[in-house]
């Protein structure tokens, strides 16, 4: 049974809003009431998503947007606003895996490439959301950090970094904001079910029985349980949570 929320008259945006825990989410935003923005790099999937919600009578605005690149960051929120007047929450969910490497080996442009997206593309979506919360004086940002944020993993250093970084801007700016009365978070997923993890079992990349294995709670998370946990940090039930990097994780960061 899942909690319900109403955030009827309410604005939530969700980046990486085509697929996996982005989808997800942006189907539980609408399902409480809430107006969303889907944006995605992936016209395609992205058009196939907001039709979906549109024709389950949702309010749904829906904006190509390669987070990698500021105007385009800044043009989304400001469609936002164009199209429903203000912006109440945000989850900044896109991102990518990319393949295990030897730490001396991995090249360059692999680095600046999981950076750009998963790292500069939450500060670019934070920095313009966060200029028309400030404007309302209220909002409540999520970020998606990862297991990979809060403990490292061999083979990944580029893309740990990429989601350590998501806990440090976060917890910067939620100290920043908490007093101009808007909430600053992070989601921690462990292993879940999306597309990403598909990819990676059929690349070889991920063994599913040992990721099982490896979670404590002996399965894999569902996009679903990620986008409770965003919806209660974007609620306020969460009214006194500032600036925590909340694990999601069926217990892997507990041992
Ligand atoms: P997914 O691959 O199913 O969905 C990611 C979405 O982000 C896709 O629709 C993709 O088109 C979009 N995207 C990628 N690059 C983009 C860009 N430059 N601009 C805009 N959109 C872009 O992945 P999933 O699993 O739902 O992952 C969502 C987030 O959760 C990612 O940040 C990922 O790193 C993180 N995460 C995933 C975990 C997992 O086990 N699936 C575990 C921990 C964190």
């Amino acid at each position: 049974m899942n909690p319900t929320y109403d955030f009827t008259g309410q604005v939530a945006l969700v980046t990486g809003a085509a697929s996996g825990m982005g989808l997800a989410t942006a189907h539980a935003f609408a399902e409480a009431g809430a107006a969303v923005v889907l944006a995605d790099l992936n016209a395609d999937a992205l058009d196939q998503a907001a039709r979906q919600l549109t024709a389950a009578g949702h309010q749904v605005l829906a904006a190509a947007c390669d987070v990698t690149d500021e105007g385009q960051v800044a043009a989304m929120v400001d469609q936002t606003v164009h199209a429903f007047g203000r912006l109440d929450m945000a989850f900044n969910n896109a991102g990518i895996q990319i393949p295990p490497a030897d730490a001396a080996d991995e090249d360059i442009e692999v680095f600046d490439r999981v950076n750009a997206i998963n790292l500069r593309g939450v500060w670019a979506c934070m920095k313009h959301e966060l200029r028309q919360m400030r404007t309302q004086g209220s909002g409540a940002i999520v970020n998606c950090s990862s297991l990979g944020g809060l403990v490292g993993i061999p083979g990944r250093a580029s893309y740990h970094a990429s989601k350590h970084g998501v806990i440090g801007i976060t917890k910067s700016a939620a100290l920043e904001y908490a007093p101009r009365g808007i909430r600053i978070n992070a989601v921690c997923p462990g292993t879940i079910d999306t597309p990403m993890v598909t990819d990676m079992i059929a690349n070889g990349e991920l063994d599913r029985a040992q990721a099982e294995a490896d979670q404590p709670i002996a399965r894999l998370g569902r996009a679903d349980e990620i986008a409770q946990a965003v919806l209660w940090l974007s609620s306020p039930g969460a009214s006194f949570v500032v600036g925590v990097a909340l694990p999601v994780d069926g217990g892997y960061v507990a041992r």
